[in-house]
């Protein structure tokens, strides 16, 4: 896609689609609960489709209606062994979850994924899972990823890794496991798998113990449907949020957001910024806070964020880069050594794309370090994403103040927000598809 600079302001009300991380629950939880759920706004992406598509080939009964979802479960232990292999395509939380939840399955089967995902990391939820007693081969710690089915046994898992994907598969694995499993969580991770499993009545408790959070799940408690109306997705939002702020005489009212504390580091961040942003018409939605963004362009200082901030908002930096390059200060951003393994390696080629857009910028031992001008002079305007949808959406945005920008492999968006170039547009952008 090709990205070119805006003169008049961004200004209007773009949709923002349901958010990624709560469809992909709504399709999962529901299909393992009884009765019938119907799943509004749900985000019609690749990820999420490729989560629906394994359900399905595991019997789940599945139906559109007016653009919603129905989706009927029938327990924990309805799921048909898939008559195939489960494919993932680029989607990492739709492997690690249900390699949690397969794992204590009564079938064997296996998942895999397009190479981007095939070359990340799954050793890092298969290991925990081992202390359940589940039997999961992976092909060097990466996909494909066998599952051999069986009775898992209840224990006490602490997770070192700062991940929410981890700690959702291991919830979902002891969701179907005798006793009561202990998680225990040593850093702030999205919690969208907890409240609703709460939401469904799951036998699920949570407590914080200092800087722990301790999660205890007492297994094979059928839970009861509920319907689900998923809030906007605040990582979709943060593109908008960050181009209103960067372009002058901008103006967005953005609605109906999610804004779970466990999730919106990226707001915290702006504003600490000098970000010009106001929350209106706070409310709960299946006990997920969410409400109306409006944001006006704004004066940006650069910020020093540290690296627990970095667990609120792990998939923001790319975006949080290009705001910190129109800001008046230095910034510098902590231990991002986690943006090495997502849909690629976010760390370098936010570093390798800021300079061919001519921004200084360094990494020092996975902190990135932004030195901001004034006036920028590209020195190659072809962005390089790796098929990664974040980068893609971070330098479209880019371009708005310095293009035309040629971002390359930016069909990955449909990853996510397929609606993106349109809704784009439809505020003052200037994206095209490349003819
Ligand atoms: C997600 C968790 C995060 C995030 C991803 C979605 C989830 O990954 O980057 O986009 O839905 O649980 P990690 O668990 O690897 O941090």
């Amino acid at each position: 896609m090709i990205s070119n600079k805006v003169n008049n302001g961004l200004n209007g009300n773009p949709i923002i689609p349901g958010d990624k991380s709560i469809s992909h629950r709504s399709i999962i939880i529901p299909s393992i609960s009884n009765g019938i759920c119907e799943v509004k706004n749900f985000l019609k992406s690749d990820d999420v489709i490729n989560t629906l598509k394994a359900f399905t080939l595991m019997g789940v009964k599945v139906e559109e209606k007016n653009n919603n979802l129905l989706i009927y479960g029938k327990g924990l232990n309805s799921l048909k062994k898939p008559n195939k292999e489960i494919y993932l395509g680029n989607s990492g939380t739709s492997a690690r979850l249900l390699t949690g939840l397969l794992s204590s399955q009564n079938f064997n089967c296996t998942l895999t994924g397009d190479s981007s995902l095939s070359s990340r990391p799954m050793g890092r939820i298969s290991k925990p899972l081992a202390n359940m007693n589940a039997k999961i081969l992976t092909n060097k710690d990466c996909m494909p990823i066998n599952i051999v089915g069986r009775n898992l046994t209840s224990t006490e898992i602490d997770i070192t890794i700062p991940s929410a994907q981890i700690k959702s598969g291991l919830i979902l694995a002891a969701l179907n496991t005798d006793g009561i499993t202990k998680i225990i969580e040593n850093n702030t991770t999205r919690d969208h798998t907890e409240i609703m499993l709460d939401y469904f009545d799951a036998d699920i408790s949570v407590k914080k113990e200092g800087n722990k959070k301790i999660i205890k799940i007492k297994g094979k408690k059928e839970m009861k449907s509920k319907n689900i109306d998923v809030p906007s997705d605040l990582s979709s939002c943060a593109f908008f949020i960050v181009a209103a702020l960067i372009n002058k005489n901008s103006h967005l009212v953005i609605k109906n957001i999610n804004i779970n504390p466990t999730r919106n580091g990226i707001l915290i961040a702006l504003e600490k910024m000098g970000a010009n942003i106001s929350y209106l018409n706070k409310r709960y939605l299946n006990n997920e806070e969410v409400c109306d963004i409006e944001v006006k362009t704004s004066t940006l200082q650069g910020c020093d964020l540290d690296e627990d901030i970095s667990k609120l908002m792990i998939d923001e930096y790319p975006i949080l880069s290009i705001a910190a390059s129109f800001a008046k200060s230095p910034s510098i951003f902590r231990g991002l050594n986690e943006l090495r393994v997502k849909e690629s390696d976010r760390l370098k080629l936010i570093n390798l794309n800021l300079l061919k857009c001519g921004v200084d910028n360094k990494i020092i031992d996975d902190n990135l370090f932004i030195n901001p001008n004034e006036n920028y002079k590209i020195k190659s305007n072809s962005i390089r994403t790796d098929f990664d949808h974040r980068i893609a959406m971070s330098f479209a945005v880019m371009g708005t103040k310095i293009g035309p920008l040629n971002i390359l492999d930016s069909n990955s968006i449909n990853t996510s927000f397929p609606s993106f170039i349109g809704e784009f547009n439809k505020i003052g952008g200037m994206v095209s598809w490349k003819k």
